[in-house]
């Protein structure tokens, strides 16, 4: 079965951490997220994947190419404007011939696929909506069903007075391919909004797969955080993920023998952990990083490049690429964009977000 992957929305909720990098493409555990959702398919036997991007993203063509070294076979489509979800896998109909997958390309899931598209066989379903329980589904896509899981109503983004459920769509789609004639060529078109409930209103079968399994969607910092100590403290081995309290070091990387490293943890390739730095509860650092002496990270997440001077603490945050914290300086609960400089004993404001290119002077 072929997948569509909906990789070209918007990503402002997660700045500035995409000001530079493609939603799909920012780090998890050291891996582009997209390619956690590529190994996730192709687990379920789904190797043949289009990417629909808004734009042509040089950053995800580069990396996956024709996606041969992930063991998929991998082609793009790119919008002239942007089409909205129903409207990218319209742009994609050359390649739909049979049933097919759809996903919104900032899901990371162990939903069962495979008993999914059984489920939506065995209905006859012309879509199958995979449903997952959230705590606030205003800012999802609301579905109510009948007792055979038939859906009965759509409803996005509902206010608090509107919700009925906490079932919402997860973004995980099997769609049959006579519903693409219902989506206009080159139009914007949504399948929240317009197609699942203009199908709905004409008496067409769509079913519901309500599933309890892992669901995120990374769309906030929050949330992308989230992932990674979920990953971090789950039972379930996975991609390039520690386990227990293990901790995973790549190629090329220095790591004195006085440092303090408390797992799960992971350190990317030519990375130089200095003298007595501690690592404690759960971190990732990037490739390239340097740590030098008597630094501390506490459950941070560090992206490529980024230098850490001595005795800088940093606690509770993210910073992305060839970022610089100087000597005794303290980040915490904050987001840093690429190339960040914060100077010499520099106490940043708990809380900030900074942008790219700042450099952040002592109060
Ligand atoms: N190619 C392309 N073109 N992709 C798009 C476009 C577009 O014009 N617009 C959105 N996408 C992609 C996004 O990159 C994302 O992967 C997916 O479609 C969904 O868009 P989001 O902008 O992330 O939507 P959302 O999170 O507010 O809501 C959607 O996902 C929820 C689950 O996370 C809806 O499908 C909700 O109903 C759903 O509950
Ligand atoms: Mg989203």
């Amino acid at each position: 079965m072929k997948a569509v992957i909906l990789v070209g929305g918007e990503a402002t909720r997660l700045l500035p951490l995409t000001c530079n990098t493609p939603k799909a493409m920012v780090p998890v555990l050291n891996t582009p997220f997209l390619e956690h959702v590529v190994h996730y398919l192709s687990e379920h036997q789904i190797r043949d994947i289009i990417l629909a991007q808004r734009h042509l993203s040089q950053p995800i063509k580069s990396h996956f190419g024709n996606g041969k070294r992930f063991g998929v076979k991998l082609v793009y489509t790119v919008e002239d404007t942007p089409l909205g979800t129903a409207g990218a896998v319209k742009n994609a109909e050359k390649y739909l011939d049979d049933t097919f997958l759809v996903l919104n390309g900032d899901i990371f899931t162990d939903l069962d696929i495979t008993a999914m598209i059984g489920f939506h066989l065995e209905r006859k379903a012309k879509a199958t909506i995979a449903l997952t329980p959230v705590d606030d589904p205003t800012s999802y896509g609301l579905i109510e069903i009948d007792a055979r899981n038939r859906v009965t109503r759509f409803l996005e983004k509902p206010k608090w007075s509107e919700v009925t459920t906490n079932m919402i769509n997860a973004g995980t789609y099997i769609l049959e391919p006579e519903v693409l004639s219902h989506i206009p060529h080159q139009a914007n078109f949504s399948f929240e909004r317009e197609l699942f409930p203009s199908l709905l209103e004409e008496g067409e079968p769509i079913y519901a797969y309500p599933s309890s399994a892992y669901w995120i969607d990374i769309g906030t910092p929050e949330k992308y955080t989230r992932l990674h100590w979920d990953l971090f403290s789950g039972s379930k081995p996975r991609h390039s993920c520690p386990r227990g309290e293990e901790v995973l070091v790549g190629e090329q990387s220095y790591i004195h023998p006085t440092a303090q490293i408390r797992g799960p943890a992971v350190i990317g390739s030519n990375c130089t952990i200095g003298q007595k730095v501690k690592l404690t509860g759960a971190v990732v650092i990037g490739f390239g990083c340097t740590v030098l002496e008597d630094t501390v990270i506490e459950e941070s997440i560090i992206w490529r490049n980024t230098q850490l001077g001595q005795r800088v603490s940093l606690k509770n945050s993210i910073v992305a690429d060839n970022c610089r914290l100087n000597d005794n300086s303290t980040v915490e609960d904050s987001i840093l964009g690429d190339n960040v400089t914060v100077v010499n004993g520099c106490k940043l404001e708990p809380g900030s977000k900074i942008w790219p290119g700042t450099t952040v002077a002592a109060p």
